[in-house]
């Protein structure tokens, strides 16, 4: 554009002077110079100008990419010294800086929340293992100590807590084992119904043995849901276990298993001690126990609920709880995807 604009004007001013010269050779020298002197300045005005062009535009991209670039930067170092709550702002720059940005951010969120779960099972951990090694110790000074024998009765406290201790440490691999996503789950189509048959046979005769009635209902066209069968075993077993120890005897338990809006609910509702409002938030969290001395004194941890949530998530389910108040009974919900594909069996 600078060429075009400045060389007609020096053409111009010569080919004036061509129409006043004297002689033909004059006339020639002017028209010579006319194109050299067009075409030299006008390539030499539009370099000046196209260089200058692109100072200014490279000067402004580099201060654009650099400062988003630096803060990526120095993000990163801050993760690298082990703080990972930095976050990136996302730059104007287009898709891929701000795909690089989203990237970079949820790997931080990502890392903290490994090392967030980290420390609070070290944490858990000291303060579950802390009762039976200091049983196991009590029991064993006492016999260093001639105050106690080594027979039957000794050598069943000294077992419990090494089962105890042993327990724990298979619980702990688990729940964080599903918390950190890396639960290895062989799926399987299967129908809820068959699901649920299994895990109740499995509790019918601690059921009677406790006087607890155990019944269940699945609705007859409930589609099929894709599982990991063990998991989904563990998950109904741990949460049968929840309703026995919590209901007295005389009490019920029923599974239930319904349809709703493309998900399947299987409610485990029990009519036992219930929970308080204050409770219900929490039974889901590692290590968590409403009696912390009577729910110990029953051998749990306070594991099997985290168990339970995190495979149900790991299938893409959520659980819930409800609970009328103290005394009412509870009523445990895991809902899974359903399988688009309905079958339709007998009511079970
Ligand atoms: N059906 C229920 N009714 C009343 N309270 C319950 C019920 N199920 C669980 N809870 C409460 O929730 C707490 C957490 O349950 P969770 O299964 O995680 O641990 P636990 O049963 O104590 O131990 P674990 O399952 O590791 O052996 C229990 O300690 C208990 O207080
Ligand atoms: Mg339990």
């Amino acid at each position: 554009m600078v060429a075009a604009a400045v060389g007609p004007r020096i053409f111009h001013g010569h080919l004036n002077r061509i129409s006043h010269a004297d002689s033909p050779a004059q006339a020639q020298f002017h028209a010579e110079q006319a194109f050299r002197d067009a075409s030299l300045i006008s390539t030499a005005v539009a370099l000046i100008a196209a260089l200058s062009v692109a100072m200014a535009v490279s000067s402004y991209v580099t201060r654009r990419i650099s400062s988003p670039v630096s803060a990526l930067a120095a993000a990163a170092q801050e993760v690298a010294g082990g703080h990972y709550d930095v976050r990136v702002p996302r730059p104007a720059l287009g898709v891929e800086f701000q795909t690089l940005a989203r990237s970079f951010t949820s790997m931080a969120e990502r890392l903290q929340s490994v090392e967030v779960t980290r420390r609070r099972l070290l944490a858990d951990l000291a303060h579950e293992m802390r009762t039976p090694v200091a049983t196991l110790d009590a029991y064993l000074e006492a016999i260093e100590d001639g105050v106690a024998n080594l027979d039957v009765a000794t050598s069943a406290v000294l077992r419990a807590q090494t089962r105890r201790l042993a327990r724990l440490a298979e619980d702990v691999t688990s729940v964080s084992r599903a918390e950190e996503h890396q639960l290895d789950l062989y799926l399987t189509l299967v129908w809820p119904g068959n699901l649920v048959a299994a895990a109740v046979n499995a509790a019918a005769e601690r059921y009677a043995a406790a006087g607890v009635t155990l019944s269940h209902v699945v609705a007859p066209q409930s589609p099929e849901v894709h599982v990991d069968i063990d998991r989904m075993g563990q998950v109904l077993g741990n949460l049968l276990d929840n309703a026995l120890r919590h209901t007295p005897a005389g009490g019920q338990v029923q599974v239930r298993v319904s349809t709703d809006l493309g998900k399947v609910r299987i409610e485990v509702a029990d009519s036992g001690v219930g929970l308080s409002p204050e409770h219900l938030a929490h039974v889901f969290e590692r290590f968590y126990r409403v009696d912390q001395a009577r729910d110990r004194a029953h051998g749990g941890s306070g594991i099997g609920l985290a168990i339970v949530k995190a495979v149900v998530e790991a299938h893409g389910g959520r659980v819930a709880v409800s609970s009328d108040g103290p005394g009412r009974g509870a009523v445990f919900t895991v809902v899974l995807p359903a399988v688009a594909r309905s079958v339709q069996r007998g009511a079970s």
